[in-house]
């Protein structure tokens, strides 16, 4: 008998109440009778209350993250717009656009495998893969469901190779690393993302990039501008990608709310943490043995002063449960999704770069097992229990399944 709950893997109604809501509408309401809709004052004020949020000494918004990528990318003279066509190194367990802006330039992404623990691409590999790599160009790390690398070893890899690092930080604005270091604040740039699933999210497309180069910070706002300065004066080829005046806007009032959503998602990662690890759960970082006896992993919580926003919440079973475990949530009405199911090395886009299957078997065993599980801040406690009830009672019925759960080789 399916449960009376219902818990969505996300619920952006249940943030758009309120005063925030009156608020919201008032500022589209501003921006209509402006009828400024391309860049504009809502824009520079953004930008400028993302470099103090982050600590970043500029913000340049544009039309995406994915754009964000391209436009840091283009910045740095890799690929096309240059006549170079170096490779990045960049994580394959992650979304898309990580690697799709490297090709998208005529450059070549390298993928790296992950640490099993953090599920981030894992520094030790990164350095080979690079000793390796002719033409090495930049190092793309990816703060992963909202929680980043250590970016002072990425910063000494990249100094080491000579080569420029960009964050993709889509996932993990106010995210800190475990130096305490804000996401975006380290690398050559940082690349956000506003897609109205992450913490801070538009209503629409929408990216920002930061940096703390003065220089680099003109080129990549001439970029997004079709690369001319004055306007009609093309030194550069770039690219269209404004952020829109509306996007800022609504941007602008929930980033004074961001915080707090943190917090609330912190506060439910604990939540699931505590009620997973009681029903004999272990941690990424546990091996499934002595007194864990669920096949089931939790992420492990980074020590302070790092910071994880969880913009996912993602759960590893074992691969032959994985799948029977999402229809069982489906079934109890709760929302999941997998992040992500074909690692970039695998998918048909990118074969011609040589890579294969059991290449990158961290990656590909993460891309089997995991799941994420619903954490946006406004879940009561009602509907965590929900979820993690109906985690428990599918595998506790499948009591018999391996536990080797988490661990490539297996
Ligand atoms: C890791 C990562 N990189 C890049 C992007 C691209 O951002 P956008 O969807 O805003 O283009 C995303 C968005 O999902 C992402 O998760």
């Amino acid at each position: 008998m399916p449960s009376e709950v219902t818990v969505p893997l996300l619920d952006l109604k249940a943030q758009y109440t309120g005063a925030m809501r009156d608020e919201i509408r008032a500022a589209i309401d501003e921006v209509c009778d402006s009828q400024w809709f391309v860049m504009g004052p809502n824009v520079s004020e953004f930008e400028a209350e993302i470099a103090a949020y982050t600590g970043a000494k500029h913000a340049i918004g544009c039309a995406s993250g994915s754009d964000a990528l391209l436009v840091a990318l283009m910045g740095l003279n890799i690929g096309c717009n240059a006549g170079k066509n170096g490779r990045v190194i960049c994580p394959s367990y992650t979304f898309f656009a990580t690697g799709g802006s490297t090709a998208r330039l005529g450059a070549m992404p390298v993928y790296v495998d992950i640490d099993p623990v953090t599920y981030n691409m894992d520094p030790d590999k990164v350095r080979e893969v690079a000793k390796k790599t002719d033409n090495l160009a930049a190092i793309m790390p990816v703060h992963l469901f909202g929680q980043c690398v250590d970016m002072n070893v990425y910063r000494e890899i990249a100094d080491e190779f000579g080569v420029p690092l960009i964050e993709d930080a889509a996932q993990a604005i106010g995210s800190k690393d475990p130096n305490g270091h804000m996401a975006g604040t380290v690398a050559d740039v940082g690349c956000f993302s506003f897609f109205p699933s992450k913490n801070l999210g538009g209503f629409g497309d929408g990216g920002i990039m930061t940096t703390n180069d003065d220089e680099l910070a003109e080129r990549l706002s001439i970029l997004r501008l079709h690369g001319g300065k004055p306007k009609y004066y093309h030194s550069m080829i770039g690219v269209n990608s404004r952020l829109d005046a509306l996007q800022a806007a609504v941007l602008r009032i929930k980033l004074r709310h961001l915080d707090s959503w943190h917090e609330g998602r912190i506060a439910n990662a604990d939540f699931y943490d505590k009620a997973f690890l009681d029903a004999g759960a272990a941690t990424s970082a546990t091996p499934l043995s002595g007194q864990a006896d669920l096949a089931l992993r939790i992420p492990e919580r980074p020590a302070a002063p790092a910071r994880h926003i969880y913009n996912q919440y993602a759960i590893r079973v074992p691969a032959e449960h994985r799948d029977a475990l999402r229809e069982h949530l489906k079934a109890n009405n709760v929302g999941t999704e997998i992040y992500y199911p074909v690692p970039l090395h695998m998918q048909e886009c990118f074969a011609w770069l040589g890579q294969k299957e059991g290449d990158l078997p961290e990656s590909e065993a993460a891309a089997r097992e995991t799941i994420a599980i619903p954490i946006y801040p406004e879940l009561t406690d009602e509907q965590q229990q929900h979820v993690v009830d109906t985690v428990v009672g599918y595998l506790r019925e499948h009591a018999g399944a391996s536990r080797s759960v988490g661990v490539a080789a297996s």
